[in-house]
């Protein structure tokens, strides 16, 4: 996609187009937009800027919890998580791995909200670690946050068989998981990545055409609902769509940057997910978001 706003680095840019050249028999190279470092980029803009052609850095990332606060939340989330270990409310249990809770800063401003684990995911436990969560992260880095900033979390919590959409009853079993884990949170604002997360905390049918690009509201937080990741990597022409949803949500988190009285230095990172090697299968349709 031309002008990507996500765009990966040089490296994968060049290895992902000589694939699918190869593949295709074309033989050219593209030549990247600018990239921190290189000469038309200033030493002042590539410390405001995560990401080259990415907004200014937040500048109140997480909540300004004391560290007894945090460790509260945080206590809070892991009871949620053992819980969800435990859990056989409905018939995703049987098949899963791993349970995929959610992961993220225990004082996060910014809560994401997809759809439930794929391959990746239900073997590491950790949620969006593959094709799709590696895009998530680029999105996260080019709204000028860090991954390990945010919180990041599913509608289910267990891999669907196939990476099939969940069952509503699915969605509706697994839902007091979520909604304690936004009650700890208490974010800012959540973005919902996609149909069943938008559906499902906005209570509503609506396609995600009339929703995205706007905030609802889920219990008084603001919601920005955005197309999945995943559907992202299929339909490479929606980014933009997505790109100005993010800068709604940039824009909002600067707005009203919640206790400012903390200093981005004093912001500290509590958990780096990392992201490992391996792809989830080919993802295929908006109803199929894991492939
Ligand atoms: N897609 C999701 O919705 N969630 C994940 O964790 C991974 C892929």
């Amino acid at each position: 996609m031309k002008n990507d706003p996500f765009p990966e680095d040089i490296v994968h840019q060049v290895a992902e187009h000589i694939r699918q050249e190869g593949a295709w028999g074309g033989d050219w190279i593209p030549v990247s937009r600018s990239r921190p470092g290189s000469r038309d980029a200033s030493p002042s803009d590539e410390r405001a800027r995560s990401v080259s052609g990415g907004l200014p850095r937040v500048q109140v990332p997480v909540r300004n919890l004391d560290a007894a606060g945090r460790g509260e939340a945080r206590a809070a989330l892991e009871s949620v998580a053992a819980e969800i270990a435990r859990c056989n409310l409905c018939g995703l249990h049987a098949g899963r791995t791993k349970t995929v809770p959610g992961d993220g800063h225990p004082a996060a401003r910014l809560c994401f909200v997809g759809e439930g684990p794929g391959a990746d995911e239900d073997r590491s436990g950790i949620p969006f670690v593959g094709r799709a969560g590696k895009l998530l992260t680029r999105m996260i880095l080019a709204m000028g946050l860090e991954r390990n900033e945010v919180f990041i979390c599913n509608t289910v919590k267990c891999r669907p068989p196939g990476n099939r959409t969940p069952e509503p009853s699915e969605i509706r079993a697994c839902l007091p998981y979520l909604e304690r884990q936004i009650e700890i949170l208490s974010p800012d604002v959540i973005v919902t990545l996609g149909r069943p997360a938008m559906q499902t905390l906005l209570e509503t049918d609506a396609p995600m055409g009339r929703m995205r690009g706007r905030f609802s509201q889920y219990r008084s937080i603001p919601v920005m609902p955005t197309y999945h990741p995943a559907y992202l990597l299929r339909n490479p022409n929606a980014k933009g769509d997505t790109w100005k949803d993010l800068q709604e949500v940039h824009a909002f988190l600067e707005r009203d940057p919640h206790e400012t009285d903390v200093s981005p230095d004093e912001v500290t990172a509590d958990s780096d997910p990392g992201t490992p090697e391996k792809d989830p299968a080919p993802e295929e349709g908006q109803g199929n978001l894991f492939g």
